[in-house]
């Protein structure tokens, strides 16, 4: 397979150092550390029982702005835009898509005009999620739900094209080849032992990477957050085809987490987030983490890990910004005041408890 150590020069410009090589043999610059993701260890007596130990991997703190797999999704794909001399990214996402968010928070942040294509009607006034994206920068246009689904066709792309000039388009949810490529550089990142690094999985760019920067025998798992997400399996084959020029054979994707499809919830699933919260001081969004660490302790419980295994979770999110319902958040990156219940002082609460972890 062809490692993101082999990206093309002018892409892996922006990171001397991409994801492979033992963390020993790597050189680690003051401000890679300060990117690397802080990791805790997780005392929680029904994995002692299990004979499992539970890694956090708190990607979520290293860049509040573009939580988690957001910062590596964009990374890239932020470098071919620049170098390729565009002015415009142009993206797609729902109406709570934490994707669009990402991107007017990247655009704004790197100088890039952002247009977020919204699936379905406009809804006023509008929801906290898209408001945030406004206030970043981004102009906002919708496309009915029929031909929302074929908005990656080349002809809908051509109408874009016509309204919104000359963009670079990044795909809904993010996830590409140089995505992949991206999510690929986190395992190298991570200073501690582990032998499965697990993640959420919505569209299998996260996966694709993080199995693609893994080394030895430590394998990968995702978790599905959608229902009847078999397809997934193709979808990850092919991204990492993409990347790397093969798939890797270091992971497999558990399809029996999903608590009833994307962004659905049960009283079950609810009950597990609110526990964990209270046990271990850490908010789950219900959407990607909550579905990854309910399925980890369950398959615990069902003795699906050897006694001795090390499992790691990365935290793709904060609770906050994954917040669809408009519930209240703890930990989001939105300016005081912006958003009505969102305030920099619950942020700051919001962190200084999850770094407590
Ligand atoms: C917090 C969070 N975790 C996980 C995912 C799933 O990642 P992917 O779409 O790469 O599978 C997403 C969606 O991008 C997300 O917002």
């Amino acid at each position: 397979m062809t490692h993101p150590d082999r990206l093309p020069p002018t892409v892996y410009a922006a990171s001397p150092e991409a994801g492979h090589g033992t963390r020993t043999a790597r050189r680690r610059s003051a401000r890679d550390r300060d990117e690397a993701p802080p990791v805790s260890e997780l005392r929680d007596g029904r994995l002692d029982r299990a004979g499992v130990t539970l890694l956090l991997i708190r990607d979520d703190l290293v860049d509040p702005e573009l939580p988690g797999n957001k910062r590596r999704k964009l990374k890239y794909n932020l470098v071919a835009a620049r170098e390729q001399g565009f002015g415009t990214l142009l993206t797609f996402g729902g109406a709570y898509s934490n994707h669009l968010r990402a991107v007017a928070a990247a655009g704004r942040r790197h100088g890039f005009r952002t247009v977020g294509i919204v699936r379905g009607e406009e809804h006023l006034p509008l929801n906290p999620s898209l408001a945030y994206a406004v206030a970043q920068g981004m102009t906002l246009a919708y496309l009915d739900r029929d031909t929302y689904r074929r908005k990656h066709t080349d002809a809908v792309l051509a109408e874009l094209k016509q309204v919104w000039g000359d963009c670079y388009v990044i795909p809904e949810g993010g996830s590409n080849a140089l995505a992949v490529r991206g999510c690929a550089e986190l395992p190298a990142e991570i200073d501690a032992e582990y032998d499965v690094l697990c993640c959420p999985v919505g569209t299998g760019g996260t996966l694709a990477g993080i199995a693609g920067g893994l080394t030895g025998d430590r394998r990968a798992l995702g978790v599905a957050v959608l229902k009847g997400a078999g397809f997934l399996t193709d979808e990850v084959t092919e991204l990492q085809r993409q990347a790397f020029g093969a798939p890797t054979d270091n992971w497999r994707i558990d399809l029996d987490h999903h608590f009833g499809g994307y962004a659905k919830r049960t009283p079950q699933l609810d009950a597990f987030v609110a526990d964990f919260h209270r046990r271990h001081g850490l908010a789950l969004d219900p959407i990607y983490t909550g579905k990854l660490l309910a399925a980890l302790y369950d398959l615990a419980d069902q003795g699906t890990f050897a006694p001795g295994t090390r499992l790691a979770a990365v935290i793709t999110g904060s609770a906050s910004f994954d917040a669809p319902h408009g519930g209240a958040s703890t930990n989001c990156p939105t300016p005081a005041g912006a958003l009505g219940p969102y305030t920099m002082a619950a942020v700051n609460a919001g962190l200084r408890a999850a770094l407590a972890l």
